[in-house]
């Protein structure tokens, strides 16, 4: 099949062209969305990724042009319009888990980072600056770890924490035994915030939950409270996320995603100036630390997706299922 894959980086090529077989694979590192949509003529599927666009209207283009299949590099599906492509005829795949463990190990890495400052005893030994002033951090032993969303990666970040001694509350829609088993208790959500030490986010966004983590839901949450997001950056009200970590109820916030991504993140803009001035005041806190969706970001997380990738499109071709539609 010929494939349009968008928003590719030198790590997908090498990756995909690893396992591509006899997939025609036509790199853009353009994103897709309404200004690239026609690049896609006379392909028989895309392939996308976080912060490619698949609203109805790109959806209407894509069945014009003649695409028959969209399959995505990632787990979230928050950008494709699924009723749409169903719709359209068009089917729709993705990657459900590539590697929980790599979103799970990067959510401990900022946790620790944002704890112990790292990050900023290294910058002050490069200068020979021994101090130990304000780098104060606290013991993870002991302490409450809320988890929201107990799928895969939840369930990889909540073996980790366990390891260190925790209590673990949980939130869930769908609670398991599997999950029970592992010594989390379930609570509805208000008792997460207000017991939590340590607040981690594992669920997709969805209509339903979008800015989950609001003005209301911050004013329930212990003073000093560390929130950690890798999940969608929709999740978050980041205004009021702001507001409190302005007030201090907010004591450490880290983010591998964040609302208005697309606009900034796997781009140099190094040289640019940036128009974003929420992102601007977010990193003016000096108890934030964000990366750029970077949680999937290991070898063995990009030879999964590749793989996975190449599956769904071989299946595809072969009128066969994956098991990993999702219309
Ligand atoms: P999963 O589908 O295995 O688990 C998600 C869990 O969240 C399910 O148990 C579901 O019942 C629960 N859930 C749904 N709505 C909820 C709500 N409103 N409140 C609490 N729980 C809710 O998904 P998986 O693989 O664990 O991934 C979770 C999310 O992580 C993805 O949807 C994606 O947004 C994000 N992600 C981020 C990556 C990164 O690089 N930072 C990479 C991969 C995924």
């Amino acid at each position: 099949m010929k494939v349009a894959v968008f928003s590719t980086k030198s790590y997908d090529k090498e990756f995909l062209n690893n396992v591509k077989g006899d997939q025609n694979l036509v790199y853009y590192e353009a994103q897709l969305n309404a200004d690239t949509v026609n690049l896609t003529q006379g392909f028989d599927a895309v392939c996308i990724f976080v912060n490619d666009r698949c609203d109805a209207d790109i959806i209407g283009k894509l069945k014009q042009n003649g695409i028959r299949f969209i399959t995505l590099r990632c787990a979230g599906f928050n950008n494709v319009d699924l009723q749409a492509a169903k719709e359209a005829g068009i089917k729709v795949a993705r990657v459900p888990a590539y590697s929980p463990e790599a979103v799970a190990e990067h959510a401990v890495a900022l946790i620790m980072t944002l704890n112990r400052k790292t990050h900023k005893a290294y910058l002050r030994i490069k200068e020979n600056n021994y101090s130990l002033e304000r780098l104060t951090g606290f013991n993870i032993h002991g302490k409450t770890i809320g988890v929201i969303g107990t799928g895969h990666i939840g369930q990889a970040f909540i073996r980790i924490m366990k390891g260190f001694g925790t209590r673990i509350v949980a939130y869930d829609p769908y609670p398991t035994d599997l999950v029970r088993e592992m010594g989390v208790e379930y609570t509805d959500m208000e008792t997460l915030l207000s017991e939590s030490d340590i607040i981690s986010l594992h669920c997709p966004l969805t209509k339903e939950n979008h800015h989950l983590i609001n003005s209301d839901s911050i004013a329930k949450m212990k003073d000093n409270v560390m929130l950690i997001n890798t999940s969608r950056g929709g999740l978050l009200d980041t205004k009021a996320t702001i507001k409190g970590l302005k007030t201090q109820k907010i004591g450490y916030l880290g983010i591998d995603v964040y609302e208005q991504e697309e606009h900034l993140f796997y781009q140099d803009l190094s040289e640019e100036i940036i128009e974003d001035d929420t992102i601007a005041r977010l990193m003016s806190f000096p108890n934030v630390i964000m990366t750029a969706h970077q949680g999937f970001f290991t070898k063995e997380a990009l030879t999964e997706i590749a793989l996975v990738t190449m599956a769904n499109l071989c299946a595809f071709e072969d009128g066969k299922e994956s098991g990993n539609e999702i219309n």
